[in-house]
């Protein structure tokens, strides 16, 4: 099958038949970091959902597949970076350091491979406690469930009603991503992508919608891009100054009153 061919801007369209999975893509813009060799293609994993609690249940099948795939760069799913931060009870985590062995593991069958292996770091938010995929709905507490912490008292539909975070609960939750990240090191991830997309525990402070605070956490834009602004550089103080560390952004709510593209660039150029 013919490569696919770059398009203006490093974007690439698969060929017909192909897969999103099989278009090659530029090196991250940490350019020079050293995680953005080598850089063949950039397969973003998805939610494996089935690790769980038990850090030897770590599976590394899926992401080993795409390394031995020829892959320069293999990214594990949403990973929690405390119990609460999950989607669901079955999801992976790094929130202890009886993590770390499991991990180590995955990252040295992916380097032995000879892709580089980066790790995306989460907290769900409001999302947290649904039920896997299999099972459906939301996990209630006689289902190892929990109770979801969001920006405000603003349930997502369908979803679980959270509890409003105190600052304390904030400074708790930049203290775990810092936490992950420095485990995500000790483990031999080189590349680390926090989470701030898709309706997520960032997102959720970014967009009006869910973040109806009116404390420095919430309000006008610097107080709900607050959080992920010190996520942010709270993780890259603790990392090492060479690795490349990334971000993901959902750019736009496309609803009424939510968050918007024109915040995206901004919040970007920070
Ligand atoms: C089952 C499933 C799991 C996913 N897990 C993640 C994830 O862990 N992290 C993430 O950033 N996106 C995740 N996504 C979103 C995908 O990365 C992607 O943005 C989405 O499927 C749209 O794909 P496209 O941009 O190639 O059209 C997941 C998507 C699906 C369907």
């Amino acid at each position: 099958m013919a490569q696919p061919q770059m398009q203006p801007g490093g974007h690439c369209r698969p060929e017909p038949g192909g897969t999103l999975h099989d278009r090659p893509v530029r090196a991250p813009d940490a350019a020079g970091r050293d995680a953005a060799q080598p850089h063949r293609r950039l397969p973003h994993v998805p939610v494996q959902l089935r690790a769980g609690r038990d850090a030897d249940r770590v599976a590394p099948a899926h992401l080993h597949a795409r390394a031995i795939g020829g892959a320069g760069l293999v990214i594990a799913e949403a990973t929690g970076v405390s119990p609460e931060a999950r989607i669901t009870p079955a999801d992976l985590g790094l929130w202890s350091d009886a993590h770390i062995p499991g991990h180590a593991r995955l990252t040295a069958a992916i380097a032995a491979a000879g892709s580089v292996p980066g790790i995306q770091i989460a907290h769900a938010g409001r999302k947290a406690s649904s039920s896997p995929p299999w099972v459906g709905g939301v996990a209630g507490d006689d289902q190892h469930g929990w109770e979801p912490l969001a920006p405000s008292a603003v349930a997502f539909p369908g979803l679980r009603m959270p509890r409003a975070m105190t600052e304390a609960d904030i400074a708790q939750v930049i203290a775990d991503f810092v936490a992950t990240a420095r485990r995500s090191v000790a483990a031999g991830y080189r590349f680390i992508e926090i989470h701030a997309a898709h309706g997520y525990l960032l997102h959720q402070f970014l967009s009006p919608l869910s973040n109806q605070r009116n404390d420095g956490w919430g309000g006008d834009f610097a107080g709900r891009t607050r959080l992920t602004r010190e996520v942010v550089a709270a993780v890259r103080a603790a990392i090492p100054e060479e690795m490349p560390l990334a971000i993901r952004f959902s750019h736009t709510d496309w609803t009424e009153g939510g968050w918007t593209t024109e915040e995206t660039v901004e919040l970007s150029r920070r």
